[in-house]
């Protein structure tokens, strides 16, 4: 297919109609009554959706069939529609959520889930999915930190790219590969005060030095599209900001894809009070270089006008649709309309006990033990009460699993019944004392709902909510047991209240389909815990935002200086560190050490660390370099994670951890936004988490 030839052959209206998206159900309706309410609503006629370029999401393999069927059939080009559509952490097989999955610290599973719901999501007929989502969070009120890798940018680059490689695999013109669109471009978890859609305000600098890096990961892992964020930049919108959309994306991270706006975003520029009505956004949207607008219809109602007036000219509408036929060709569309499309497929790889079984090898290493006072793992013997709202319910899938059915998981009681000694289960309504008081440990099933978390899901209260720390403290008050505290939710939690009075504390976040499963294994230790949190847990929502790669201050904290940075009435530290999490081992870090004092701009630097389990079981450790640069241009963070390793021991075995450190982990952005290091002197960190850390110094010199 040439695609210039192809190009040739399209009216203005037809190109145009290539950067419109609209949902399926315009075109599986029966009527034209009945599709009047929805075009109405768009403002577009039945023949525009004839023209549309894309289709935003798809519930199965018969629905992308009729559509694109329909579609084929009234369109004057044939050329297909591409289906894109959500798959977050999962498609029918639900993962853990993104935030979870982060805490695995391991990459290759990153891919696999990726991977995984490529295969399922394919069979549906979705081409594309709206993943991963690269956000750096660094406040837990808002509610999309739960669909994020965590607070961290070196993390976010690796785990971006691992899940590029997993969707879109040896290409994404095989039928079980899809695009990736990595989102959203860019800063939008820096919404102020947590509040979704909320003002952003944030430097160049800032911007490159740590919001960029996620994207960087994914584009350069090949990711086909980008989407745009509803926040402004600089003022301006991120859907039509040309600074952020040519100069940075196109320019600096060197992208060459599709770029695809947020959810009636280029609309919203007009409630954002930059544009005043739909004909400049429109026109706004195309000097930026927005290839598809999503969900909204400003293009196709306005673009022909804005070329007749002069206000763009057609060669720019050509630029947008040929990147978009592009994708089309590259995702084998032309080939193949109903690309990956097929009834049979999903039915067997839907759900498959084969993506089961790793739904639970995922859940497993995604679950972060953050405190166990002798408590964990406990025997199947041990008399067992499970109490609290998570008891008795199937739906640990999180937010963004809205194809994954939540009927079909197991319980917590389910599987307990079956792996431990359960001799009570209620899920928090008239508890029977006497039954918990029978028990040898009490494990209360504890957290957030589906819903607090997810987009338009902020909270300015970040305590566990409905009542549920009351409700520990009564079991507290009222029994001697140890207890051990299960939790599901999407964000950091401020568990300052009720931390004292248990005696484990298990973070599931939102574990997917196999999690109760996993938490069994967890808690009868079949599976040591290896996970580490990758954002930090404050101690309460006024030190928000608190992360460990801050800034050194002209006043660092000193504990008996009273000018210095601290709180008057609280630690100034996190309650859980980023990197923090347990196991069931105790791992010992001995003999940091580096091949040399020195290191030049062409050489190489290994850093060694030898770690000893110091138990009778086998574990897993997330070994964590970090670095911090003395005297920089700008200031730079008194530490930085620039590798890790996630490595087995056999127990009480001791292995020496290697990493190679080279100028590239020193670099950062300078003033003039760009890359560079300097001679002087660097500290390295190694250890468990990001608070406990051993330290070397070595001189960097910038001569070869
Ligand atoms: C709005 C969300 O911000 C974005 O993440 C998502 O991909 C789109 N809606 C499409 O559902």
């Amino acid at each position: 297919m040439d695609l210039n030839v192809l190009l040739k052959t399209l009216s203005l209206d037809e190109k145009i109609g290539q950067l419109m998206m609209v949902p399926p159900h315009l075109f599986i309706q029966s009527s034209d009554t009945e599709l009047m309410g929805p075009l109405k609503a768009l403002g577009i006629s039945k023949a525009d959706i004839f023209k549309t370029g894309s289709i935003l999401g798809i519930g199965s393999a018969q629905e992308m069939i009729d559509v694109q069927t329909i579609y084929l059939e009234s369109s004057r080009h044939k050329i297909p529609l591409i289906f894109m559509a959500d798959i977050i952490h999962g498609y029918e097989t639900i993962f853990p959520v993104p935030l979870g999955l982060a805490s695995s610290f391991n990459e290759d599973l990153l891919e696999m889930v990726a991977q995984i719901s490529a295969v399922e999501a394919s069979t549906a007929g979705i081409q594309v999915t709206f993943a991963p989502m690269v956000d750096l969070v660094r406040d837990p009120r808002w509610g999309r930190v739960v669909e994020s890798f965590g607070e961290d940018s070196y993390l976010a680059k690796r785990f971006a790219a691992a899940q590029v490689r997993g969707y879109q695999g040896d290409g994404v013109d095989k039928p079980e590969n899809i695009a990736a669109c990595v989102k959203h471009f860019a800063a939008y978890g820096l919404s102020e005060a947590g509040k979704d859609y909320n003002t952003v305000d944030l430097s160049r600098l800032n911007l490159f030095q740590n919001y960029l890096s996620g994207f960087k990961g994914a584009i350069d892992a090949g990711a086909k599209l980008v989407m745009t964020s509803f926040n402004i930049f600089e003022g301006m919108p991120a859907t039509i900001n040309k600074y952020l959309l040519q100069e940075v994306l196109r320019g600096s991270l060197n992208y060459k894809g599709t770029i695809i706006s947020d959810y009636a975003s280029l609309k919203e520029t007009i409630t954002h009070g930059v544009k005043s009505n739909e004909y400049e956004a429109a026109v706004a949207g195309v000097h930026a270089g927005l290839n598809i607008e999503m969900a909204t219809a400003l293009y196709i109602k306005n673009l022909k006008d804005a070329v007749e007036n002069g206000d763009i000219i057609e060669e720019q509408i050509d630029a947008l649709v040929m990147d978009v036929l592009k994708l089309k060709k590259e995702c084998g569309l032309f080939d193949n309309p109903y690309k990956g499309a097929s009834i049979e497929k999903e039915k067997q790889l839907v759900h498959a006990d084969v993506h089961l079984d790793k739904a639970l090898s995922v859940a497993q290493e995604s679950i972060v033990l953050l405190k166990n006072r002798d408590l964990l793992p406990i025997n199947n013997q041990t008399k067992i009460a499970l109490i609290g709202r998570y008891a008795n319910n199937p739906n640990m899938n999180g937010p963004w699993s809205w194809h994954g059915s939540k009927h079909l998981n197991n319980t917590l009681s389910d599987v307990f019944k079956k792996d431990m000694n359960l001799i009570y289960v209620n899920d928090g309504s008239n508890l029977d004392y006497e039954k918990l008081k029978a028990a040898d440990v009490i494990l209360i099933a504890s957290g957030e709902n589906e819903k607090d978390s997810g987009e338009a899901h902020s909270k300015a209260n970040i305590k566990l909510p409905y009542n549920q720390e009351g409700f520990i403290k009564a079991v507290r008050d009222r029994t001697t047991q140890p207890i051990g505290l299960l939790l599901f939710n999407g964000r950091p939690l401020d568990l300052s209240n009720i931390v004292d009075d248990v005696d484990a504390i298990v973070e599931c976040f939102f574990p997917g389909s196999m999690g109760a499963q996993a938490i069994s294994n967890i808690i009868l230790g079949k599976v040591n815990p290896s996970a580490k949190l990758t954002m930090s847990f404050p101690r309460s929502v006024g030190q928000i935002p608190v992360y460990y790669n801050h800034l050194p201050t002209g006043r660092p904290f000193h504990p008996h200086g009273e000018y210095t940075s601290f709180y008057l009435d609280l630690d100034h530290t996190p309650l859980f560190p980023f990197g923090y999490g347990l196991s069931y081992c105790s791992f010992k870090y001995d003999n940091f050490r580096c091949s040399n004092n020195r290191l030049k701009m062409n050489e190489t630097l290994i850093v060694s660390v030898d770690v000893t389990n110091r138990s009778n079981r086998i574990g897993k450790e997330v070994i964590q370099l970090y670095v911090h640069d003395h005297f920089a241009e700008v200031s730079r963070p008194l530490k930085q994670l620039i590798d890790f390793k996630k490595v087995s021991f056999n127990p009480y075995e001791t292995k020496t951890i290697e990493f190679i450190v080279t100028k590239d982990n020193l670099q950062y952005y300078d003033g003039n936004l760009n890359l560079r290091v300097d001679s002087g002197t660097f500290s390295l960190m190694v250890g468990p988490n990001s608070s406990d850390l051993q330290k070397l110094e070595f001189e960097f010199f910038k001569e070869v």
